[in-house]
């Protein structure tokens, strides 16, 4: 089959992009309202209930790259260019071959490249008319990289990605670097292997900050983590070999007491005190109303040495998003610069952010 047939060419040209954004479940508005602001205009559509949408605007690839990397959206978790659009009929070899073809003409530097496919597709009731998975999209991309680029297929540590979003209507298909993806995994779905003996859940939030804003934990020596409880923050922070102090009325995990350089105080954080520049580092996943939280914390800051690296979960309570962080930041000015805030993968109804000590 001619491609060409189904092929929209580019949909990307000159001065206009054509993108899909990602952003956690029930946060697609938010991320939609922070692309308007940040380009004035842009057209959105969505393609997943709630999580999953398409955007068009004004500027080219280069310039929305540029814009969305500078003030880089709290709740658009991922992007990805769709360069090629392919209308989705029935006949599901029709495109295949399509997709192969569109990878295979991709005018992207890919020889001797690691390229990954990334390909997913939309959840029912949106899913594609034509019934293909992503891992048939995967097998098809994979040989066009091979034998018509050279590239050589990877999964993990690439230096391009070849993403494939299958809407209902529409297969969107594009080729940029992970870092003009904001994240290097799929739809920005980052997953980490679960240990036997990890303690919390909430630990994989402090992995994923420490992917997702390059977080150097080795630099720092003493951790203070304020609502520690069970205790999988402090226990990641541990085996970073950083001392810990944990604050928490709850019970922390027993296996944690064993732990050298390990102290517990079970005690809200209103209740305790500690002399100035005791730490270079304060981590707080309080479940608690975000302004309390920052009350909190502030409280503590002198404990923090200067420059000391703060990282707070905010939870959104109320569903005024943006108003919180305004009011979070207020409070937690000027004694704490943000220095960024971004929802995670494993953020549910909060963000996370980062802070550094003044
Ligand atoms: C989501 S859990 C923290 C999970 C932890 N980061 C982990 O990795 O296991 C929230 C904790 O905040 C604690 N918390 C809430 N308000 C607090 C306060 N005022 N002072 C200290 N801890 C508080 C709760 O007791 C609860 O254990």
């Amino acid at each position: 089959m001619d491609s060409s047939e189904t092929t929209i060419e580019q949909s990307s040209e000159g001065g206009s992009s054509t993108w899909i954004a990602t952003s956690n479940r029930g946060f697609g508005k938010l991320a939609a309202n922070e692309l308007q602001r940040l380009f004035g205009r842009a057209k959105t559509q969505s393609l997943s209930p709630g999580d999953v949408f398409r955007f068009e605007v004004d500027v080219s690839r280069e310039e929305a790259i540029r814009r969305i990397r500078e003030q880089e959206p709290i709740f658009v978790r991922h992007v990805q260019p769709a360069m090629r659009v392919i209308p989705i009929g029935e006949d599901a070899d029709e495109l295949l071959a399509a997709i192969r073809s569109v990878v295979a003409e991709a005018d992207a530097p890919l020889r001797g490249c690691k390229v990954a496919v990334q390909a997913r597709k939309a959840e029912a009731p949106q899913t594609p008319k034509a019934p293909i998975q992503p891992i048939d999209v995967k097998r098809v991309a994979d040989e066009a990289l091979t034998n018509a680029h050279g590239a050589i297929p990877v999964v993990r540590d690439m230096e391009y990605v070849v993403s494939v979003y299958l809407a209902r209507e529409a297969a969107y298909i594009g080729w940029s670097t992970p870092e003009e993806n904001l994240s290097s995994w799929s739809g920005g779905a980052i997953h980490f292997r679960k240990e036997d003996a990890d303690i919390s859940r909430a630990k994989y939030k402090l992995m994923e900050a420490e992917d997702v804003f390059g977080i150097d934990f080795d630099r720092y020596h003493s951790a203070l983590d304020v609502g520690a409880a069970p205790g999988g923050w402090s226990s990641f922070l541990l085996e970073r070999g950083l001392r810990v102090t944990a604050v928490d009325p709850a019970d922390m995990h027993p296996s944690l007491m064993r732990e050298h350089g390990f102290t517990y105080l079970r005690k809200n954080a209103a209740d305790v005190k500690f002399e100035p520049d005791s730490f270079d580092l304060l981590v707080s996943d309080m479940s608690w109303d975000p302004i309390r939280m920052a009350e909190l914390v502030k409280r503590l800051l002198p404990s923090v040495s200067r420059d000391g690296l703060v990282l707070t979960t905010v939870k959104l309570m109320h569903g005024k998003a943006f108003a919180t962080l305004r009011e979070v930041t207020a409070v937690m000015e000027p004694e704490a610069k943000l220095v960024k805030a971004k929802q995670l993968f494993h953020n549910r109804e909060e963000l996370t952010c980062l802070w550094r000590k003044r």
